[in-house]
Formats: C-alpha cells, sequence, structure tokens
C-alpha cells in the first residue's frame, strides 16, 4: 500500500518538474536568452538564479565547441524560463512627446538592487525618428551627457508603428509600410538593476552593420553564429574580438522584405557605461550595459543612407576638415633628432613627393611633457615648423592627457596650475588627483567634462602654440590609458571598482589598463564616463585650437564615442604591417564613415612590425583613397617613409599621390556634403546598390563617394584582383575605357603598378591638375570628368571656400556649382552660390566619356570652339584650354557638343 505522504510529495514533485518544464520549454535553441552571461556558469548557479539549466535540443559539436576566441559565444546551458519577474504595465498616459507608461514588478531578480519601478517615455520624435527611455521612477541616473536633439512635440506623420504588451512588459515597433519588425523587446526579460540592466531585441534579419570600435568584417552576419561584442574605451593594438579605442553602439539592421525590395533601419543605445551585445542567429540582440539608463533610438531609414542621416541628427555633423588635411601626411615614432626628422624631410622632398602635412611624435617632448620639446635633441624645432609653415605645408604634433605629476613643484606649471584649479581627476571620496602612470612616469589625468578644465587646456596649448605653431592637434592615449591597472595605489573595493556584473572587456576588469572607474570626474564617476573620455578631450581640444588658430580645428582622437566626428577625425590605431591589416583597413574605415567619423584613415604601410617593399606600395596605393591618408609606424623599427623604397616603388607611390591629389576637389566636396547634409564620404557598395546582395559582404573593395569605385590588391603574391562590377556603367580611371563585364565578379589583372579604379557612368568627377603641395596646386585649372551614363546623362557638383576658414558652411562664403549632362549632349554649369571669390576658380578642360557619336562642333557658351579631339576608339570626347571663369557673372556656362551620325 502507497502511504499518501508520499503520494503527496510525489505528485508535487512531478508539478513543479512539469511546470519547470513548461516554462523551460523552448521550441529551438536560438530562441533562448543567456541568463548567466557572466563567465563560471554551473547548474547551481543557474538554478539559484531561477533559470533553465539543459543541454541543448540540437546537441551538436558546435554548440560545445571550443570558443573560437574569448568573444564567441554559443547556445547558452543556462536560460531564461517565460515566468521570470517581469515588469507590468500599471499606468499609460499620452503626452506631448508621446506616451508616458510606468511599469513595475514585485520580485527581484539574481542581481543586486533591482529597480521594481521605472518609468517609460515613449518619444515619438520625427516621422522616422522613435526613442525608448527606460529609467527609474524615483532616484535621477546617470544619463549620457551628449547633447541630442529634445523633442517635446510627438511627430504629426510617423513610418512606425508602437506596440506595448501589458505583462510581461513589452514594446513592439514594427515598419508601417511592411509590418517588419524594428524593436521588440518581448524575447526575453527585461532587467533593471543598479549595475545590470538586460533588454533584448528581436533583428529583422541576422545582416547587420556599426556595432564599434571592433576588428571585424563589414558585413556581421549571425545567420549562423552566436556572437559578443563588448564596449569599453581601451588602448589596446588593434586585433579581432576585443574592445577597442572607441565606443559605438549603433548598428543598420538589414531588412529583407518579400518585395526585393530592400529596406534598412537602426539602432542607437545611448549609453556610455561598460556593455555587453549578445547576438544570436534567432536573429537577436541582447544589450547587457552596468549603468546609466536605457535610451535606445530606433530609425526607420528606409535607405541605408536615411538611416545615417537619421543617427547624425542625433550625435551630431561631421567635422569639416580643412582643405589641406587631405594631402598626404607622414609621421613616425621616433625621429629621435631633428637632424633625422630633417634628414627625412629631405629625402622625401629630394624624391619629389608632396608631404603636406609632416608630423611628429612624443620624442619630440622634453622627457615625456606636455607642451615641452626638447631644445637638445630638437633644437631648432619652433624654426623648423615655421619654414614648413612658410612653405605652404603644415606641422602637426601629439599630445597624451597624462600630465607629469613628479617635476620639482614650481617647475612644471600645467600640473602646478592644474593642481590649483582642481582640474584632474580624482580618488574616490577624495579631493586628491588619482596617479597612474603614462610616459613621463607618473600621471595625472585633466577632467575634460570640467569647463575649467578647458580654460586650462586651451592656455597651455596656445602657450605651447606661442613656441610651436602646430596647425592641430593630435590626442591619442585617451580611453584614457595608464600603464598600471587603475592607480599607483590600486583601487577601492567598491562596487564602481567591482561591479556586479563585468561584461567581456580586454584584461578581465573594468579598471585594467586605465584609471579606476570609482574615481571622481566634475559630472559624474568615471564608471559612467571613462568611454567618454577621449570624447570630451576631443571637444576641449576642438574648442581650444578655434580660439588659438581662428581657423578650423583639425583634431585626430584614437579614442572616440558617439558625436566624437562633431569634433574630430580618428584614425584606426596601432595596427601591423600585415596584408591582414591591409585588409582590415578597409571595414574599419567604412565603419567610421558610418559612425559620423568621414575623415578617417589607417597607419600606412602598418605602425608596428617592419613592413616589407610589397606591403607599403600596395598600402600607399589603397591609402590614396583613405579619407585621412598617414604614413606612421613605430620606434625602433625601420623607417617606411616613401622615400626609403625602390626608384621603382616610388614612382608607383608618387603615382598614387598624384591620382590622389588630382581628385581633391571631388574629396572636398564630399566631406562639405558630409557636414552640411550628412552624406557619407566613402562608402561599401551596398549603399549604392541596396538591391544587389552579392554587395551586402563586399568590404574589400568601396567607393569613395558614390562615383569612384576602389577595388586595391590586398594580397601579396597576386597579380590579380577578384574584384565585384556592380550592374551598371563603369570606365577605367585614369584612362576612360568603359568595360563590359559588369554585374559580376571579374578578375582585374593588378601588376604592381596598376590601382583598379572606376567611373560610375552618370557622374562628373571635379578634378585638378596638382601641384606641389596643396596650397599651390589649389591655383591650378580644374578639370571635369564627365562620365555618361547609358542614356548619356551624368551630373557633379563643386564646393570651393579658402580652405581653413571658420564655419564657412554655416556663414555661407563659399562657391557652390552643380553641373549636368543631359541627354542633348550640353554640359551646363549652374553658379549656385559664389561668396568665395580670393582665388579664381577657372575649367580648364572637360573629358567626356561614353561619347558613341563622333563630335564635328563643339560650342562653348554659345560659340563655336576648336580645341577638341575625339578618341572614336574608345569613345572619349577631350575639350581643352577652355579656361572657364567659373565666377564669371553669368549664373549658367554651357558646353556642348553635336555628333553627326
Ligand atoms: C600610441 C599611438 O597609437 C601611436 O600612434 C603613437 O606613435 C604612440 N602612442 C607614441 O606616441
Amino acid at each position: 500500500m502507497i502511504r499518501w505522504p508520499f503520494v503527496t510529495s510525489f505528485i508535487i514533485l512531478c508539478c513543479v518538474t512539469c511546470i519547470y518544464t513548461q516554462q523551460c520549454e523552448q521550441s529551438v535553441d536560438l530562441a533562448r536568452f543567456d541568463c548567466h552571461p557572466d563567465d563560471g556558469a554551473s547548474q547551481e548557479r543557474c538554478e539559484a538564479r531561477k533559470c533553465c539549466w539543459r543541454l541543448p535540443i540540437q546537441h551538436t559539436n558546435s554548440t560545445e565547441k571550443h570558443r573560437k576566441s574569448f568573444q564567441d559565444i554559443s547556445v547558452p546551458l543556462c536560460y531564461f524560463p517565460s515566468d521570470f519577474p517581469a515588469y507590468s504595465i500599471v499606468s499609460n498616459e499620452p503626452t506631448s512627446f508621446g506616451k508616458r507608461v510606468r511599469i513595475v514588478k514585485s520580485q527581484t531578480t539574481f542581481m543586486p538592487n533591482d529597480i521594481l519601478d521605472l518609468t517609460v517615455d515613449l518619444l515619438y520624435e520625427t516621422q522616422q525618428r522613435f526613442r525608448i527611455r527606460i529609467y527609474d521612477t524615483f532616484n535621477k541616473r546617470f544619463e549620457v551627457p551628449l547633447d541630442v536633439p529634445v523633442v517635446e512635440k510627438k511627430a504629426d506623420m510617423i513610418d512606425y508603428e508602437v506596440k506595448l504588451a501589458q505583462k510581461p512588459f513589452a514594446i513592439l515597433v514594427t515598419r508601417k509600410s511592411t509590418g517588419v519588425t524594428l524593436f521588440d523587446s518581448s524575447l526575453s526579460p527585461l532587467i533593471f538593476a543598479d549595475q545590470f540592466i538586460h533588454i533584448s531585441t528581436r533583428l529583422s534579419s541576422p545582416l547587420l552593420y556599426g556595432l564599434g570600435e571592433h576588428t571585424q568584417p563589414l558585413l556581421i552576419n549571425i545567420t549562423n553564429e552566436w556572437k559578443r561584442l563588448t564596449f569599453w574605451t581601451r588602448d589596446i593594438g588593434v586585433r579581432p574580438d576585443t574592445n577597442l579605442y572607441g565606443v559605438h553602439p549603433f548598428h543598420i539592421n538589414l531588412e529583407l522584405n518579400k518585395t526585393g525590395q530592400t529596406s534598412f533601419h537602426g539602432q542607437f543605445m545611448l549609453n556610455a557605461n561598460a556593455m555587453d551585445m549578445n547576438l544570436q542567429p534567432l536573429p537577436a540582440l541582447t544589450y547587457i550595459t552596468i549603468g546609466g539608463i536605457v535610451d535606445l533610438y530606433v530609425f526607420t531609414g528606409p535607405t541605408v543612407q536615411n538611416v545615417i542621416q537619421q543617427y547624425w541628427d542625433v550625435i551630431g555633423k561631421p567635422l569639416f576638415p580643412p582643405y589641406w588635411t587631405l594631402g598626404f601626411h607622414l609621421c613616425r615614432w621616433g625621429y629621435g633628432t631633428i637632424e633625422n626628422l630633417t634628414e627625412v624631410m629631405q629625402r622625401m622632398h629630394d624624391a619629389d613627393f608632396p608631404v603636406d602635412i609632416q608630423w611628429t611624435d612624443i620624442d619630440t617632448m622634453y622627457a615625456h611633457l606636455d607642451f615641452t620639446y626638447d631644445n637638445k635633441t630638437f633644437h631648432g624645432l619652433p624654426e623648423l615648423v615655421r619654414k614648413i609653415k612658410a612653405e605652404g605645408r603644415h606641422y602637426m604634433n601629439i599630445i597624451d592627457p597624462g600630465i607629469s605629476s613628479t617635476q620639482p613643484p614650481g617647475t612644471y606649471p600645467p600640473y602646478d596650475e592644474g593642481l590649483a584649479q582642481g582640474i584632474f581627476i580624482t580618488k574616490y571620496n577624495s579631493t586628491e588627483p588619482i596617479v597612474g602612470e603614462v610616459w613621463p612616469g607618473p600621471t595625472v589625468f585633466p577632467d575634460f567634462t570640467n569647463p575649467k578644465t578647458v580654460e586650462w587646456w586651451t592656455k597651455f596649448l596656445a602657450a605651447y602654440h606661442e613656441i610651436i605653431p602646430v596647425d592641430g592637434m593630435w590626442i591619442d592615449m585617451n580611453e584614457p590609458s595608464n600603464f598600471v591597472d587603475g592607480s599607483h595605489e590600486g583601487c577601492t573595493s567598491n562596487s564602481l571598482d567591482n561591479p556586479p556584473y563585468t561584461p567581456h572587456v580586454y584584461g578581465g576588469n573594468i579598471t585594467a589598463k586605465t584609471v579606476c572607474t570609482s574615481a571622481q570626474q566634475y559630472l559624474s564617476s568615471h564608471y559612467n564616463l571613462h568611454s567618454m573620455y577621449g570624447y570630451f578631450e576631443a571637444k576641449a581640444t576642438n574648442i581650444a585650437l578655434r580660439t588659438i588658430l581662428k581657423k578650423r580645428p583639425f583634431v585626430l582622437s584614437r579614442s572616440t564615442f558617439a558625436g566624437s566626428g562633431h569634433y574630430t577625425t580618428h584614425w584606426s590605431g596601432d595596427n601591423a604591417a600585415t596584408y591582414q591589416d591591409l585588409y582590415q583597413s578597409i571595414p574599419t574605415i567604412l565603419n567610421h564613415n558610418i559612425f559620423g567619423m568621414t575623415f578617417a584613415g589607417a597607419e600606412i604601410c602598418g605602425f608596428n612590425d617592419e613592413t616589407t617593399e610589397d606591403l607599403c606600395t600596395k598600402w600607399m596605393q589603397l591609402g590614396a583613397f583613405y579619407p585621412f591618408m598617414r604614413n606612421h609606424n613605430e620606434i625602433g623599427i625601420k623607417a617606411q617613409d616613401p622615400a626609403v623604397f625602390s626608384w621603382e616603388a616610388q614612382q608607383i607611390m608618387k603615382q598614387a599621390l598624384l591620382m590622389r591629389y588630382s581628385l581633391l576637389p571631388y574629396w572636398y566636396t564630399l566631406f562639405f556634403k558630409a557636414s552640411s547634409i550628412s552624406t557619407t564620404v566613402i562608402e561599401p557598395l551596398f549603399f549604392e546598390y541596396p538591391n544587389d546582395e552579392n554587395t551586402y559582404n563586399i568590404d574589400r573593395q568601396f567607393l569613395v563617394g558614390p562615383a569612384l569605385l576602389v577595388s586595391p590588391n590586398l594580397l601579396q603574391n597576386s597579380t590579380t584582383v577578384h574584384a565585384y562590377v556592380p550592374q551598371d556603367v563603369w570606365y577605367e580611371f585614369p584612362s576612360g575605357i568603359q568595360i563590359n563585364k559588369v554585374g559580376q565578379y571579374v578578375d582585374f589583372e593588378t601588376p604592381i603598378q596598376k590601382i583598379n579604379v572606376h567611373v560610375r557612368g552618370g557622374f562628373i568627377i571635379p578634378m585638378q591638375i596638382p601641384g606641389p603641395n596643396l596650397v599651390y596646386g589649389r591655383t591650378n585649372p580644374l578639370e571635369f570628368l564627365v562620365a555618361l551614363s547609358q542614356s548619356g546623362s551624368a551630373s557633379g557638383s563643386l564646393f570651393w571656400d579658402d580652405g581653413d576658414s571658420m564655419d564657412t558652411i554655416e556663414t555661407k562664403s563659399y562657391s557652390y556649382f552643380e553641373f549636368n549632362v543631359t541627354t542633348s549632349n550640353t554640359l551646363t554649369i549652374y553658379a549656385l552660390l559664389t561668396k568665395y571669390r580670393d582665388l579664381p576658380i577657372v575649367l580648364g578642360g572637360v573629358k567626356v566619356l561614353g561619347v558613341h557619336k563622333s563630335v564635328t562642333n563643339v560650342n562653348v557658351n554659345g560659340k563655336s570652339y576648336p580645341n577638341f579631339a575625339y578618341n572614336a576608339n574608345d569613345n572619349i570626347l577631350f575639350i581643352y584650354g577652355v579656361n572657364l571663369n567659373l565666377l564669371d557673372d553669368k549664373m549658367t556656362q554651357t558646353i556642348e557638343w553635336s555628333a553627326s551620325a
């Protein structure tokens, strides 16, 4: 006979198991959301979190595969049950901006300090921009100090639909026109604890772009992959699978819809705390951040360019670089002495290379102290810099944020005055500066969130500029980097230095090789502001340079945050002299364009390790098409300036530079457009061909603007480039010969002296004959390269100003032309604005590609013009010596050709 107590406990046990089974039911592994994202998951720990612990359903080797890398994750064994404590709506009120919803829950979760009462603001900011803010109802929390638009009134028309689920609380945002999901938080529990915020969203496809700064291919394809990306600024040489120098929690998601027409939307998580993003093939994305609030933007696009424009409307448009910065930059760490520096400059000069911008590194400083130069090893530097400038060239130098704290009192004013003014980051609960270690030894760190620091910085930069008249500032080591973990005295044991959850940052903890996160800054703790250190330094430097130079500032920053592009440009940091890094530079620079840093580059020929002639030649060729073209390498290795290579290699490099310089009017116009109407400067191919799925993962080729296709040789032992040519009209550059294989991959014969560049039909490229340097070259005549489309039309534009005045765009002190060719064989030039008149703008000649009928007559402004030639083999028309003054009072000028049959 069975005894009752046994039966009862058996039934209870069965029920518990069956409820547990039910709550843990998941039809597919991909739908599991990790309940133990921290390392060291075990069944015991998992169940203590009231989560499900099970082997994957499709138990294959791949689920328990070795991690390819640290950031490689897989199906979690510990995952959330469907009845995990959840918030539910208690009130939902309409407001002027949209809706205010209050959500509560009664049970806490496994993270300490759960916040049980939250407010959710739904802001219908514009027709294409929706914002979700989830924050503590009662206590103010840290919010990212970025100047984002404040919208108080709900948009009248919106392209998205928003629905709320009552319990568990969830938000669903869809595209009105197609119903595609743009945001859906119903997949896993919202957890909002003081130092652990977890929110997931369904993705509309596994194809993503953005999410930087990481060393990764352009396309983040999670069709079959689980992936974790960590966000926390860190000084670490370029490598895959780690958080790097910058933080840009923005992605673009490709929507594959049934119509065959591709749309895009974007999401920006405005959060500066250390963060993991877990991506899984469901497809879904989970944000796990350890502070702040949920402040999430959804941009509906629908084109990829629209998404970027909508993102830049929030973070600020890219800085407009001075014209001279488009030239060739040469640098190295370790010139060591002024003699070596002048020797390099001389050999570059003798070899006939334009070096528009000469840079130096920390070795010019006296004992690595900011705002100094070493009057022994670099004796005469001020005079040399003045000479460089007198020749119409420019000079840049480096500055690091770490200020030496061990100089004898009274000998180093930047420290003494900074200390007196209290502008350094302080230790936790103290007014004493926190001391770390950088190049000069023990250092303190200016707190750029403090307005007093901006004044202090400006003062010392101005004093430095009096001695060494730099043309801009290179701000390095601003993650901020620290050679010791935390500080010389270590860090506290509190939860700011030891949070209950640590995202998967390089070095294992958030104080690794930076200052203690418990340290205090003017606006908040370093815990909250760490990843914005470079952002605030760039902003301060931009402000300081405007004051000092009274010219358009040029700042180059290693560490960046969303919005930095408004104040600074960026290079990708310490890469290596490898073919892998040669390739990697392309997706990295493309990504920075997306992040609003249109002026971006990578160290040409490689920073670490010794380069080779083949690699450096190919890199100079590719680098000629980077927005920012700098050759720089580390101390202690061989020189890699172009003049050290063989005569043959030098000619090839020179050719690349000439190509770049001849295209600068086109580049400059692209930068103008980026800063005024938010278009990108270099683009992946899918930006222009969004419905051609062959283009989605192309990142070994790119476009400069919409019209120049660059397909570089990135391989060591190859003279063939296997490159995709989209379905369109393409002409080889500079020959102008039309290519006939389009809409397919083509093997381009690419001997070392060749760069594969193609011009797209339908565009007019303004070009200029290069001079010995940019200042002199700017007075040379222009040429228009007209690449006709299939239907015989083309268009283009030209922006021209003095090149470095402040705010020329805002004050409209520039000239701007648009030109087009219609099917009637007439190039019409419209002078839309002619406010910049200090330099002549003369159109010397026109080259028209794709003229299929022999030309017998050319008219310039209605008068017959004799100087032209027609190449019937290649269908090219040359019109030379026209010398049209584009600033002529005539608003419209024409060049017309007639073709006999
Ligand atoms: C690190 C920078 O990334 C590198 O470019 C520079 O040369 C060194 N610091 C020395 O300043």
